[in-house]
C-alpha cells in the first residue's frame, strides 16, 4: 500500500528534483497534483522548476559538500535527478546509508552521468547492438581508434549532453578539429571522449520505458509508442509519436529497452534511445528520467512522461496508453538577453488542435530551448506541421 502526506506538514512526502530545468518543472507540478511537498534544487536561481516548487535552492550540484548538506538539511524521502552534471558518489553514499532513496537508483544516475559507464554496461555486460567504439584520453590513441572503428565516425566528450564537443569525422583529415572541439565541449577539463563509427539509420527513436508497481507488489516495465525525432547538432528540434515501426524492430527494441532498464533498476521512467535500420536495432543510450523529445506526451498520452515519473516513483500504478498521435516543436531563444518577451503566442494558437508552454528561463541564449509547441492531430504528419507552425509563430524578443 502507498500512503502520500499532506504538503507542509510533519507528515509530508517529500522530493528534491536535483536539477529544475523544463522537464523537472513538469515533474514538480506532477508531483503537487498528489499532493507531495517538492523542493527544486538548480544551479541558477529562478530556474524553470524554482518558480513552480514549495522551496528552492540554488547550490552547485557537483559539489560534494554542498549536495550533502543540503539532503541532510531537507530530508526528502525522495531525490530525484533531473540532469546528468551531479557529485553521484553523494548520492551513492547517502542511499547506502538508508538516509534518502535516489531515483531510479544512485548506481544508474553515476552510470548514465558518464558516456563510459553506459556504454560499457550495455555492450560488454549485456551484450546489446551497439555502435562499434573506442575510449581515448589523447589525440594520438583518437588518431588510431578512429581508424580502427572507421570512417566515418562521431566524438563525443564521455561527459557532455545536448550534442557539446560532438562532432563527426570523415576521414583521417578531420581527427584534429574533432579532439579540440571534445575538449572544448567537455563538462570537466581533460577528460576522456568516446569515439563511435557512424550508425546509417532509417530513422531514430526514444522508447520511454516506466518501471512502476504492476498488478501485485511487483515492478512491472511498461512501454509508450515509440517516439521519432529529429536531431540537428546533437539537439532536438522536433519530436511526434508514435513512430510507425515493424513488428520485429518494435520486438527488438522493447527487448533492448527491457533489459538495460532491468539492469538499472530501481522505479521510474526511463528514455532509452535507439537507432532503426530496417529490422536491425542498435542501442544508443539511455536517461534515467523524462526525456526532452518526450515533451510530446504532453499532447499524445493520457498520462504525459512527467505524470508517469511521478506516479512510478511514489509506488502507483501507471497508464502508458496514446491518446492521440501528435509533435512537438521546440522554440528557441534566438537572441541573447534577459527577461525577453515573447511575441505571437496568440497567432501560434489559433493552429488547431494546438498548445505551448514556455519555460520562464531567466535568461535567453540564441540557441537555448525557451518553450515548446504541441499539436496532436489524426496523423502525425499533420501534426508535425502545425506543431513547426505554431512554434515559428512565436518570437521571443529583447527588450
Ligand atoms: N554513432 C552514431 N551514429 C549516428 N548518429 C549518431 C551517433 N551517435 C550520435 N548520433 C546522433 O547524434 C545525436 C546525439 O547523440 P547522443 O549520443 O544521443 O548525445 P547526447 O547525450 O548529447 O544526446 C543522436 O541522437 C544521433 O542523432
Ligand atoms: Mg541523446
Amino acid at each position: 500500500m502507498t500512503t502520500l502526506g499532506t504538503p507542509l506538514s510533519p507528515h509530508a512526502t517529500r522530493v528534491m528534483l536535483l536539477g529544475s530545468g523544463e522537464l523537472g518543472r513538469e515533474v514538480l507540478i506532477a508531483l503537487q497534483r498528489l499532493g507531495v511537498e517538492t523542493i527544486a534544487v538548480d544551479r541558477y536561481d529562478n530556474a524553470p522548476g524554482h518558480q513552480v516548487a514549495h522551496r528552492a535552492h540554488t547550490v552547485s550540484m557537483t559539489d560534494p559538500e554542498q549536495l550533502r548538506a543540503l539532503v541532510e538539511a531537507e530530508k526528502p524521502d525522495l531525490v530525484v535527478p533531473e540532469i546528468e552534471a551531479i557529485a553521484t558518489p553523494v548520492l551513492e553514499a547517502l542511499e547506502s546509508e538508508g538516509v534518502v532513496r535516489v531515483i531510479p537508483t544512485a548506481r544508474a544516475a553515476r552510470l548514465t552521468m558518464d558516456r563510459e559507464g553506459i556504454r560499457r554496461l550495455a555492450a560488454e555486460t549485456l551484450g546489446l547492438p551497439t555502435s562499434p567504439y573506442r575510449f581515448c584520453d589523447s589525440l594520438d590513441e583518437l588518431r588510431t581508434a578512429a581508424g580502427e572503428v572507421g570512417y566515418p565516425c562521431v566524438v563525443k566528450p564521455v561527459m557532455s549532453s545536448s550534442g557539446k564537443g560532438q562532432s563527426k569525422i570523415d576521414g583521417p583529415d578531420g581527427v584534429v578539429a574533432a579532439w579540440d572541439y571534445a575538449m572544448s565541449g567537455s563538462r570537466v577539463a581533460g577528460a576522456r571522449i568516446i569515439v563511435e563509427g557512424f550508425v546509417d539509420f532509417d530513422y531514430e527513436i526514444t522508447l520511454l520505458t516506466v518501471r512502476a508497481r504492476g498488478a501485485g507488489d511487483e515492478i512491472a516495465t511498461h512501454f509508450c509508442e515509440p517516439i521519432g525525432h529529429r536531431q540537428v547538432s546533437g539537439d532536438y528540434v522536433e519530436s511526434w509519436q508514435p513512430h510507425p515501426m515493424p513488428a520485429v524492430a518494435l520486438d527488438r527494441a522493447q527487448q533492448i529497452a527491457r533489459a538495460v532498464t532491468g539492469d538499472l533498476g530501481g522505479q521510474g521512467i526511463f528514455g532509452v534511445e535507439l537507432f532503426v535500420k530496417g529490422d536491425q536495432v542498435w542501442f544508443s543510450e539511455v536517461s534515467p528520467r523524462p526525456h526532452d523529445t518526450g515533451m510530446v506526451t504532453m499532447a499524445t498520452q493520457w498520462q504525459n512522461e512527467f505524470e508517469l515519473h511521478a506516479r512510478a516513483i511514489l509506488g502507483l500504478p501507471v497508464d502508458t496508453t496514446l491518446k492521440s498521435p501528435g509533435a512537438s516543436a521546440v522554440i528557441y531563444g534566438g537572441v541573447d538577453a534577459e527577461g525577453v518577451v515573447f511575441d505571437g503566442v496568440d497567432a501560434a494558437l489559433r493552429v488547431p488542435h494546438s498548445d505551448i508552454r514556455l519555460f520562464g528561463k531567466p535568461e535567453s541564449f540564441v540557441s537555448r530551448r525557451m518553450g515548446v509547441a504541441l499539436a496532436h492531430a489524426d496523423d502525425v504528419d499533420t501534426a508535425r506541421r502545425n506543431a513547426t507552425e505554431a512554434a515559428s509563430r512565436v518570437t521571443p524578443r529583447a527588450v
